[in-house]
């Protein structure tokens, strides 16, 4: 800590780390310390824009720096365990980005590592900060939708062939650990388990790759059977073009709830058992509607809204401070990627797989 400010050492300096940047500019709690990666132009690059942070080529030196409190990960998908178990066992608390990782055993590492550490591992899937899924949260849990019967997320993306050939790790079982999946649709599958407030139990699932010269899927359809009974379909692809906005259905036999581009744009409810669900639907000035909200990553990654990592920056140094768990944790954060495994071991064996979730 510097000046009762958190230290935060960023590891790798592509894409993402600009969203971890704003976040920790935001909150005034925290500065940047350090920044790492492999590529010493980038990331000395970064390191000057960011007050003269120190920079760092090895990630195991970063993790010994004794100004860094707080270590983001934003390397590689396939390896991001290598780092959060280093900077855990060095004592660091960690921002590590979706997916947790690819691996269901690493992240069972992980996890353990954090824990034997007694350091915070928060997690980001910044779509379950955004006001309005967080809204859906409470109405679903509220009970007001009746016993709940389908969960549905559509994900359909467009990702362009310059995307897949913008890094060598793009597209690549090794360290994307799949396609579509894996990498664009691992929020709206991580949202929907956590807007039904709970895990799919049984999965079908086909995919493939349809359009790019990927190794993995572009495109898939899983059947669901959530554990509270309900059945559900999880549609994802990055092969539609241009893309469509995310869209998660919830319904029970008491009511219906619907959210596409950070609206609900459909709330039905009765309380009578065989009433018809009458509209609750309000403005859509409800919703959240700055410009910068109104970006999508539809068909642009770049273009990810950066709310969701300033709430999550600020999260975690409040469950340090605090000592509690972070808004989003390791154990949480993992379910939607052991539910995609299951979604891939589906694929190849072409059966009805049971989902096992690590602890
Ligand atoms: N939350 C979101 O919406 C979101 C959006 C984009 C990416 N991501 C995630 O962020 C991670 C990074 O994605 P990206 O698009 O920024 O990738 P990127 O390729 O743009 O950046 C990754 C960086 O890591 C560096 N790197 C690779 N190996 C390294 C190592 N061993 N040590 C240090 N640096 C290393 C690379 O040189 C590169 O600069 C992925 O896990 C991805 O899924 C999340």
């Amino acid at each position: 800590m510097k000046n009762g400010k958190f230290g935060f050492g960023i590891l790798g300096c592509g894409v993402i780390s600009t969203a971890h940047l704003k976040g920790i500019a935001s909150c005034p709690q925290a500065y940047v310390a350090a920044v790492c990666d492999i590529d010493e132009d980038k990331g000395r690059k970064l390191a000057a824009e960011n007050g003269n942070a120190k920079f760092y080529k090895d990630y195991r030196d970063l993790v010994k720096d004794p100004e860094v409190d707080v270590v983001s990960i934003c390397t590689p998908s396939g390896i991001h365990a290598e780092g959060v178990v280093a900077a855990a066992q060095a004592g660091k608390h960690l921002l590590c980005e979706k997916p947790l990782d690819i691996c269901a055993e690493k992240m069972s590492r992980m996890i353990e590592a954090a824990d034997k550490a007694r350091v915070k591992l928060g997690c980001v899937f910044q779509m379950r900060t955004d006001a309005v899924n967080i809204k859906a949260r409470e109405i679903v849990r509220s009970g007001q939708l009746g016993r709940l019967t389908m969960g549905d997320a559509f994900m359909k993306y467009y990702r362009s062939r310059a995307y897949y050939a913008s890094a060598g790790w793009r597209g690549t079982w090794e360290l994307d650990g799949g396609g579509a999946l894996m990498n664009q649709c691992v929020h709206g599958i991580d949202l929907l388990m956590w807007l039904m407030d709970s895990p799919v139990e049984r999965v079908f699932a086909r995919a493939k790759h349809l359009v790019r010269d990927i190794e993995v899927e572009d495109t898939c359809c899983a059947s669901l059977q959530f554990a509270n009974g309900a059945l559900g379909t999880i549609i994802g692809t990055t092969s539609c073009n241009p893309g469509e906005p995310t869209r998660v259905e919830i319904h029970g036999d008491l009511g219906s709830l619907c959210m596409s581009d950070k609206k609900i744009t459909h709330y039905a409810v009765t309380s009578e058992p065989d009433g018809l669900a009458q509209d609750q639907t309000q403005s859509p000035q409800e919703s959240q509607n700055d410009s910068e909200d109104k970006m999508s990553a539809m068909n642009d990654p770049g273009k990810i809204s950066l709310r969701g990592h300033s709430f999550l920056v600020h999260d975690l140094i409040a469950a340090i401070t605090e000592d509690r768990e972070p808004y989003i944790d390791g154990r949480s954060a993992r379910r939607a990627v052991d539910l995609i495994l299951a979604i891939y071991e589906s694929v190849r064996s072409g059966k009805d797989v049971q989902v096992k979730y690590g602890a």
